[in-house]
C-alpha cells in the first residue's frame, strides 16, 4: 500500500485544531483526511471509512477521547487502527491511562510541527509494515495449507498404490504355489488317461493315483481357504492368543514356492511348544510377509552362483517371544536404518517400493504391544527382529 492510500481521522471539538493538524501534515501532500468534532461521530465516522490511523482529542463533550478509543478496541472491526491521543494536559496519567486503553501514542497541545508530521508518519509506516506482515502470514498459512493438502493426497495415491502392489505380489504368490499342486494334478490324470487308453489300469494303481490327486487338490482348497481369511481378517481389530510358528507357516504357505522359485532357500528355526501371544495372526502374517518380501529384493542383485538365504527364527525368552527374519542379501546403510521405519522412506524405484512396508508392520507390531529391531552390515545380510510379549499360564 502507498502512503497516498492512507487516510486519517482527525477527531477534535475545536474546528481550529483540526485545521490546524491538517496544515501541519499537508505538508506531505500524500493524506487524505476525515473528521469528527465529537465522540459519538468519531465512532461512527471510523466504523464506515475504516481509516488508517485516527488523532483522537481526549476533553470532548458528550462521549470522550478514552470512551471512543474503548469503544473501538472493543470491536474487532476497529481495534488494529492505531489511534493517537491529542492531549492538552501533559500529565502522566491521562497518558498511561491512553496506552491502557490501547493507544500507541501521545501527542501535546500546542501541536510542534515536526513532532507531529514524525508521528503521524512512524504509525502510518508501522500499519503498512504491520498489514503486510499479517498480508505475508495469510499467503504464507495459505501456502502451507495447500502444500499440506497435495502431499495428503500424494500420500493417499501411494497407500492405495502400495495396497494394489501387495495385493499383486501375493497374487503373484498366490500364482506359485496352486502351480504346483495343479501341475501334480494334471501329471497324475494324464498318467491315468495314458494307461486307460493302454488298457493298463488295474484298481489298486487307480486308488493310489486318485489319493495323491485329492491330496494336491486339498492342498489347493487349503491355500484358497487361507487366503480367503486372510484377506478378510486383515482388517478385524479381533485379538486372540496367537501361535507364531502357525503364523510362519501360513507365509509361507502363501510365498515360499514363489521364493523358491527365485533361488532363495529357506532356513528355518522354529522352536516347537513355544508360549503364545495376544494379537491378530492374519495382521501379524501381514507384517511377517512385509518383511520377508524386503528379503526377496534385498536378494534380488546375487548372482546365481551365490546362495541366497532367508533364515527365519523363532524362540522365546522369558518374558518375550521373538521372531527374527535375516537374509544375507545387500544390507542396510547405518544412515539408512534410522529411517527405516519411517512412512514412505524407500530406496526402492518408484515401480518397486512405496516405503509402507515397515512403516506398516511397525504399527501392526505396536498395535500388539511389542517391539520391533533392526540389526545390518551393508553388503552383508540384515536382521529384522519382532518381540511380542508371551502369554504365560495358558
Ligand atoms: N532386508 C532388507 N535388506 C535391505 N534393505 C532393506 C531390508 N528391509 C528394508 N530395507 C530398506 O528399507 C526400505 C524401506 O522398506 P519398506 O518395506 O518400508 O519399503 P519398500 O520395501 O521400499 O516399499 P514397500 O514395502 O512399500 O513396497 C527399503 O526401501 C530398503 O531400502
Ligand atoms: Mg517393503
Amino acid at each position: 500500500m502507498k502512503n497516498e492510500d492512507n487516510v486519517i481521522l482527525i477527531v477534535d471539538d475545536v474546528s481550529i485544531n483540526i485545521q490546524m493538524i491538517k496544515e501541519i501534515l499537508n505538508e506531505d501532500n500524500i493524506y487524505k483526511f476525515i473528521f469528527a468534532t465529537n465522540g459519538n461521530q468519531a465512532v461512527a465516522v471510523t466504523r464506515k471509512a475504516k481509516p488508517d490511523l485516527i488523532l483522537l482529542d481526549i476533553i470532548m463533550s458528550g462521549m470522550n477521547g478514552f470512551e471512543v478509543c474503548e469503544v473501538l478496541k472493543a470491536s474487532s472491526e476497529t481495534a488494529d487502527i492505531p489511534i493517537i491521543f491529542l492531549t492538552a494536559k501533559t500529565e502522566s496519567e491521562a497518558i498511561v491511562r491512553g496506552f491502557e486503553l490501547g493507544a500507541v501514542d501521545y501527542i501535546t497541545k500546542p501541536f510542534q510541527k515536526d513532532e507531529l508530521l514524525a508521528r503521524v508518519r512512524t504509525h502510518l509506516k508501522l500499519r503498512q509494515s504491520e498489514r503486510a506482515l499479517r498480508e505475508n502470514k495469510k499467503n504464507l498459512e495459505r501456502l502451507v495449507q495447500e502444500e499440506l493438502e497435495k502431499r495428503r493426497k500424494q500420500e493417499e495415491l501411494l497407500i492405495q498404490k502400495s495396497k494394489l502392489e501387495s495385493l499383486g505380489r501375493l497374487a503373484a504368490g498366490i500364482a506359485h504355489e496352486i502351480n504346483q499342486p495343479l501341475a501334480g494334478i494334471a501329471m497324475g490324470v494324464e498318467n491315468i488317461l495314458l494307461r486307460t487308453v493302454n488298457k493298463r489300469i488295474d484298481k489298486e494303481y487307480l486308488k493310489h493315483e486318485c489319493e495323491f490327486l485329492l491330496q494336491d487338490v486339498d492342498r489347493i482348497k487349503h491355500i484358497i481357504e487361507h487366503i480367503r481369511i486372510f484377506s478378510r481378517e486383515q482388517q478385524s481389530v479381533f485379538f486372540e492368543n496367537v501361535d507364531i510358528k502357525e503364523v510362519v507357516e501360513n507365509a509361507l504357505l502363501m510365498v515360499g514356492k514363489q521364493y523358491e522359485n527365485h533361488n532363495i532357500k529357506f532356513l528355518l528355526e522354529l522352536e516347537e511348544n513355544i508360549a503364545p501371544v495376544f494379537g491378530n495372526k492374519y495382521k501379524l502374517e501381514q507384517a511377517l510377509l512385509n518383511l520377508l518380501s524386503n528379503s526377496k529384493d534385498a536378494l534380488e542383485d546375487k548372482s546365481r552362483s551365490e546362495t541366497k538365504l532367508i533364515k527365519i527364527r523363532t524362540y522365546q525368552d522369558t518374558e518375550k517371544i521373538c521372531l527374527e527374519v535375516e537374509d544375507n542379501g545387500k544390507g542396510i546403510s547405518e544412515e539408512d536404518v534410522e529411517k527405516l521405519f519411517e512412512p514412505f522412506f524407500t530406496t526402492k524405484s518408484p515401480d518397486k517400493g512405496t516405503g509402507l512396508g515397515l512403516s506398516i508392520t511397525y504399527g501392526i507390531i505396536k498395535e500388539m504391544r511389542g517391539e520391533i529391531s533392526v540389526q545390518s552390515k551393508a553388503g552383508e545380510y540384515s536382521r529384522i527382529k519382532i518381540s511380542l510379549p508371551k502369554i504365560i499360564n495358558q
